[in-house]
């Protein structure tokens, strides 16, 4: 276990919060010793998570945010003075058809959520990273943001966008107290990714995992990230790939039937 973060970064903010890799990585920063901010949607699942991490003797308050509305994005900024982490990992995917037929809808959603999300956030809370002396601004975007495939247009345009936006802000804030990590997961398998991707039909979110022996867990992602932010504050990790041994490409998958 990292020693606990100095005072004047112990806040975390965490966005899409409310399941998968954003509630798992709540609870291994607050375990590392963050006072954690919640943010997503769903007020119910980020109130009941923070009150189970209030349980287990760490701090944690949920506030319901849409990343893509930016007058709530800056509302919820004016809570703080100095914050120590912001965890950008709200997004996901919709859809999985050709360029040829996807839904520009879809691909718009993708885009506001998973690119012009991060950068509200990102913008808004700059400041107060600034401010602690000491600041992380974690990316979570995804093997989708460094190599394409097919049926994946949509999102992987967006998870270029997002680790653009990552090195990009790298180079522009060099100097500053501020450092900037991508995580870039590939096979996670969560309750509501795949899912969420296929409109809510099961069927089709099962056969991503089909056969996969051990696709990644939110968790192990959850533990990437906090050993990410916990490393000391001269050591900026840039981009880290982290996929299931399982997988060794976006296309190419080892299953076992
Ligand atoms: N699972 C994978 O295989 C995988 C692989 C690589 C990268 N990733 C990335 O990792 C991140 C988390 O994925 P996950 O697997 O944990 O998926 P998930 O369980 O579907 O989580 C997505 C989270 O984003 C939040 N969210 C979505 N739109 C939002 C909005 N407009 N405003 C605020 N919050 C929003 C959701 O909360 P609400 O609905 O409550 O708002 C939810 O908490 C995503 O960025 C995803 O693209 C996932």
């Amino acid at each position: 276990m990292a020693a606990a973060p100095p005072a004047a970064s112990r806040i975390a903010v965490v966005t899409g919060a409310s399941s998968g890799i954003g509630a798992a990585t709540a609870r291994r920063l607050a375990e590392a010793g963050y006072r954690v901010v919640l943010t997503a949607r769903r007020k119910d699942r980020i109130e009941a998570l923070a009150e189970e991490i209030g349980a287990a003797g760490h701090t944690a308050t949920a506030y319901p945010l849409d990343v893509t509305d930016r007058a709530a994005v800056d509302e919820f900024a004016t809570a703080f003075r100095t914050i120590g982490v912001l965890v950008n990992n709200a997004g996901g995917a919709l859809g999985a058809d050709p360029v040829a037929t996807g839904d520009p809808e879809q691909w718009r959603t993708m885009y506001e959520t998973n690119v012009l999300g991060t950068l509200n956030l990102t913008q808004a809370l700059l400041p107060k990273l600034d401010a602690s002396g000491d600041g992380t601004i974690v990316i979570v975007s995804s093997t989708a943001g460094h190599a394409t495939y097919e049926g994946g247009g949509g999102y992987v345009a967006a998870k270029h966008g997002a680790h653009v936006l990552a090195e990009t802000l790298r180079l522009e804030i060099v100097g500053r107290p501020v450092r900037v990590i991508e995580i870039a997961p590939g096979m996670v398998r969560t309750d509501e990714f795949a899912l969420t991707r296929f409109g809510g039909d099961t069927e089709k979110a099962a056969k991503v995992y089909q056969g996969v022996a051990e696709p990644l867990t939110a968790d192990d992602v959850a533990d990437t990230i906090t050993w990410a932010v916990t490393r000391p504050p001269h050591v900026n990790i840039d981009l880290m790939v982290v996929r299931p041994r399982a997988q060794a490409s976006n296309t190419k998958v080892h299953r076992e039937s």
